[in-house]
């Protein structure tokens, strides 16, 4: 069944889902010359190659889980440029779930299983029905990833292949968290009662959405950096997502 506004009333040119789906379809080429000859010998200080398989294994696992997220969004979303959008979103998750893999498999020779890992985020979108809150889940986790991929790029070095892979998906991140924010300003706009239900559904879900302290221990000891450091990063990381939606309208 074709979900999406009446074909002959589209009026899309002008609006901001549109200006960032134009800046992604600029960017579709950005792995075109990753150096893969790197995978076997990467350029990473050499206590962090077994932790950058993985970070890399995980990465792959929840990339698939983004995909899947993506394209149930864009399969409920009528709104046509946000649909594009979408559609967008889900070869950039293709192509990170690619790139991880394949990356780990060159440089170990398969994937780790951390399935056991991503369970948590499973069940959590498998209560979900609403496309707000797939939609709010969905991009505050891609808020989240945004501070650990550059923790991920410090850590391993922008110049190793790794290093590379975390800065390409980091840019088609930050699109998506934007295309995510503007969705919820729009929304605020139209309905200012939606603030009480992002932030009721935020509060509700903090234990699976926000980094736990294992979490901020283990990117501490990736990165060489203090707990505290890294939790400020993380919590100034989560809070700014949420007042970016709010910003511009004093609904807080
Ligand atoms: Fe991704
Ligand atoms: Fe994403």
């Amino acid at each position: 069944m074709l979900k999406c506004e009446k074909m002959s009333e589209l009026s899309f040119l002008t609006t901001g889902h549109y200006d960032i789906y134009l800046k992604g379809k600029e960017k579709q080429n950005w792995d075109r010359d990753l150096d893969w000859s790197l995978a076997e010998d990467d350029l990473i200080p050499e206590h962090l190659k077994d932790t950058a398989i993985a970070v890399a294994s995980l990465s792959a696992h929840v990339e698939v889980l983004g995909m899947q997220n993506a394209a149930e969004l864009l399969s409920d979303c009528e709104d046509f440029a946000l649909k594009i959008g979408l559609g967008q979103a889900v070869n950039d998750e293709a192509r990170h779930a690619e790139l991880f893999s394949k990356y780990v498999m060159l440089a170990n020779g398969n994937v780790q299983d951390l399935s056991k890992n991503t369970e948590i985020y499973d069940q959590h979108f498998s209560t979900l029905t609403d496309f707000d809150d797939i939609f709010l889940s969905h991009v505050f986790l891609e808020n989240g990833a945004l501070e650990q991929f550059n923790i991920f790029i410090q850590a391993f070095g922008s110049n190793s292949l790794i290093g590379q892979i975390y800065k390409g998906a980091l840019q088609d991140e930050a699109r998506h968290v934007q295309m995510g924010i503007n969705y919820f300003r729009e929304q605020i706009i139209k309905n200012p009662y939606k603030v009480k239900k992002i932030k009721d559904h935020l509060n509700q879900f903090q234990n699976i959405l926000h980094v736990n302290d294992a979490g901020i221990n283990w990117l501490a000891e990736i990165s060489g950096k203090s707990y505290e450091e890294i939790k400020n990063r993380v919590e100034n990381r989560q809070s700014g997502f949420v007042n970016k939606i709010l910003e511009e309208k004093c609904y807080a």
